[in-house]
């Protein structure tokens, strides 16, 4: 099967089915086209592919190393959750970054990594896959990735991202506590996804986007493609910061990424991390 993944990016040939497990020598193959994924780390089954990148990035593997695997047995989620990996069925990977850039811009690679991860979707399966800040990927109301990054710097520079990424394909079925809040792509767009296209896509927009973040590039460019697909913007949100919990207004995305919000009473002020709750949500994911 001949594919086009997007205007400009050229065919790729992709042979695997879509519900196959992932053809190690063609992922090999279709990555020796791109700059990231050298070296690449394939597994059957691991605890958490972040983990195992953050032990490669400490024994300085270089920027671009890509450590995926088809089951995660101990997989994480942001604010100490755990993510549901099972075999064959959704996309595990960690990606090591050294961007050469001062610790203060490192949040921006939080919304590059969402509009990467949202634009290869809409790319692959024309469905509207929308951001919740800061970056879970919504489908229909409702969780279809998440991205979790984890960051070692000094004081002047960054030493290595590891940026996560965690993708539901396939899967049919999610355990009783995130039945309602938890989608997949299969699931979104009625047949089964090609976890190989998904997976290239991601890979490609990863890079695309990277060089206008990094010195000389223009990430405004990335934050307005974040709010046209963000679906807090506008809306009433709850969130637990360090002054307490807070109900306001999403008002606007700063340029590192950070939450603008307004309150009842007319303050501002900026979310820089953590997890809101939007209020169209049904369980708060
Ligand atoms: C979230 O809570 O939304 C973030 C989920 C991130 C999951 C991915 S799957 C690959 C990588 N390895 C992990 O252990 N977590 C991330």
């Amino acid at each position: 099967m001949i594919v086009g993944l997007s205007p400009g990016d050229g065919p790729v040939r992709i042979m695997t089915e879509a519900t196959a497990l992932f053809d190690e020598e063609e992922l090999r193959t279709l990555l020796q086209r791109q700059s990231f994924g050298h070296p690449l780390y394939f597994f059957k089954t691991i605890a958490s592919t972040n983990d195992y990148a953050r032990e490669l990035a400490a024994r300085d593997s270089p920027e671009g190393t890509l450590v995926i695997s088809e089951e995660q047995t101990a997989g994480r989620g942001r604010m100490g959750n755990s993510w549901i990996s099972p075999p064959g069925t959704g996309i595990w990977i960690s990606l090591i970054l050294r961007p050469p850039l001062p610790p203060s811009q490192g949040p921006l690679i939080t919304p590059m990594t969402a509009v990467a991860v949202a634009g290869a979707i809409r790319k692959v399966t024309g469905l509207s896959a929308g951001i919740k800040w800061p970056n879970d990927i919504i489908i229909n109301n409702r969780k279809a990735a998440g991205i979790l990054i984890e960051s070692s710097a000094g004081e002047r520079s960054i030493k290595h991202l590891i940026v996560g990424i965690g993708i539901n394909v396939n899967t049919e079925v999610f355990p009783e506590e995130i039945r309602e809040s938890a989608t997949s792509l299969s699931i979104c767009s009625g047949k089964k996804i090609s976890r190989m296209e998904i997976l290239i896509s991601v890979i490609r927009q990863l890079e695309r986007l990277y060089s206008i973040v990094i010195p000389g590039g223009k990430p405004r460019i990335i934050l307005e493609r974040y709010r046209s697909w963000s679906v807090t913007l506008g809306k009433m949100i709850t969130a637990d910061r360090a002054g307490g919990k807070i109900t306001a207004r999403a008002l606007d995305i700063t340029p590192n990424g950070g939450l603008l919000v307004q309150d009842q009473t007319g303050i501002t002020e900026e979310l820089i991390s953590g997890e809101i709750q939007n209020l169209i949500f049904p369980s708060g994911k």
